[in-house]
């Protein structure tokens, strides 16, 4: 069984030969990332990353995360954007709803929070409280070591460590994740001896999730990461195929022909709110990758069917922009069965017998054809069970169709140098000794739009 991916329910937006139309371009695309012939070609370490991954360093992440298991209570990652969202996607999606509240004789693995990717000081502190007089092991995740969200976390999380263990034993409780020779952390970890892992410099954060920055974050909370290299293994069998063979590069070829007839923004709806941060992960895999040069299909993301009660309406009814891909979860991690009720004052008698499960899959099958009725072409992305096989299938399938689709809409997908911007502004802001002119400027544009 494998991932399948279903275009029946565009309805009249999306005819068989407009996506044949696509063929030659997807092709010329496919050589792009085998050839590494295109644009960002020095990027494209994750194409192969599935079966040519450092097995010598795996060991090492599965022995790392058993110290870390044995000796924590809580274990801090940090980091952001594409050092952080992969392995919290699967985290989410692989581990208990509500894991860190579980008792610990019933959880996998320690407690696991997320820090770094805000600079909320409200969350800091919370965090540094919830955490107070129990067992810490840290993970900091930064290619660059210069992001300042991890970077500010980490200093004042170091600080807290040191003060707990001392220099020394903190040390062995830290371990860092950043570029194999270069920047501010790997020497950081050189000088306090932390155990390093390695972004591999031809892979960028965002395609970095079957790397140590994804790995080691989910072999401590207990996933079975061998399950998900092999998932990620067959996808890299399958999504090379022949273009009309290929479902990854057809959702990617779909998409674009929707985009051209004005769907300009796509909605990744799950079902199960394990899946909220897969989508989130999801989210900047496409934001990042084509949002550039002045084009790119707008990716939002939306859990159902929670957010029927909020957006609903707008979907159903709204600026007729939009295309759906709904990840539909065949066989739930846990089902409950409906129980009769003699009274039956909520009337839902005629339910009793089915599950929950069952109603959620209604609840899909509906809104996916009102939607189309209302003009909301949907895709359909249908996993056969949320495990770590299928995750790492389920990210290579994005993955390649984020390579594809970035080179036919005719963009870099590989690069962003759009984040930039709000960076040299905050750090100018700031007060960094190499950007003092732009401060002045910035300050003036501040003082006149507050006038
Ligand atoms: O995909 C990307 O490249 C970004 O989202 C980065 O992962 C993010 O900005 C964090 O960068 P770094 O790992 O250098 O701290």
């Amino acid at each position: 069984m494998s991932i399948k991916f279903d275009i029946k329910n565009t309805g009249d937006f999306l005819s068989c030969k407009e996506l044949e139309y696509f063929g030659p371009f997807v092709d010329r695309a496919h050589s792009m990332l085998h050839e590494k012939s295109g644009q960002g070609n020095g990027y494209l370490g994750w194409v192969d990353l599935p079966v040519n991954y450092d097995k010598e360093e795996l060991e090492r992440i599965k022995q790392a995360a058993e110290k870390i298991r044995s000796e924590s209570e809580v274990f801090i990652v940090t980091g952001i954007g594409g050092s952080y969202l992969g392995s919290r996607a699967a985290i989410e999606a692989l581990t208990h709803s509500f894991h860190n509240m579980l008792p610990s004789n019933k959880r996998n693995g320690p407690e696991i929070y997320f820090a770094g990717n805000n600079i909320s000081s409200t969350y800091l502190a919370d965090l540094l409280e919830v955490i107070d007089g129990k067992e810490v092991s840290i993970n900091v995740i930064s290619k660059s070591g210069t992001t300042i969200e991890p970077a500010i976390t980490f200093r004042i999380l170091k600080d807290y460590m040191e003060k707990k263990y001392g220099t020394l034993n903190a040390g062995k409780r830290i371990y860092a994740t950043t570029d194999k020779s270069q920047g501010v952390l790997k020497k950081l970890a050189d000088s306090k001896n932390y155990e390093y892992f390695v972004i591999p410099g031809n892979i960028g954060g965002r395609f970095s999730v079957s790397t140590a920055v994804g790995l080691l974050p989910m072999a401590v909370a207990g996933i079975d990461v061998d399950g998900l290299l092999s998932g990620a293994a067959k996808g890299y069998e399958l999504y090379q195929k022949p273009f009309l063979d290929n479902p990854s590069y057809i959702y990617a070829a779909a998409r674009n022909a929707l985009y051209r007839k004005m769907k300009t923004v796509e909605i990744m709806v799950s079902y199960e709110p394990s899946l909220h941060y897969f989508t989130e992960w999801w989210k900047q895999l496409f934001g990042e990758s084509e949002g550039k040069d002045g084009k790119g299909i707008f990716p939002a993301v939306l859990d159902f069917t929670t957010d029927l009660h909020s957006m609903g309406q707008y979907i159903q009814d709204g600026l007729r922009n939009i295309f759906e891909t709904v990840l539909r979860v065949e066989k739930p991690g846990k089902d409950i069965k409906i129980n009769e009720d003699v009274e039956n004052l909520d009337k839902l008698n005629f339910l009793a017998g089915k599950t929950m499960d069952f109603v959620n899959k209604k609840a899909l099958d509906g809104t996916m054809l009102a939607h189309q009725d209302g003009g909301v072409p949907n895709f359909l992305v249908k996993i056969p069970e949320m495990t770590p096989y299928y995750f790492g299938q389920l990210v290579y399938f994005f993955e390649k169709a984020c390579g594809i689709s970035g080179y036919l809409s005719g963009v870099n997908p590989f690069d962003q140098p759009g984040v930039e911007a709000y960076k040299r502004n905050m750090f100018a802001l700031l007060g960094k000794p190499e950007y003092e002119k732009e401060k002045e400027i910035l300050e003036r544009r501040l003082y006149n739009n507050s006038q």
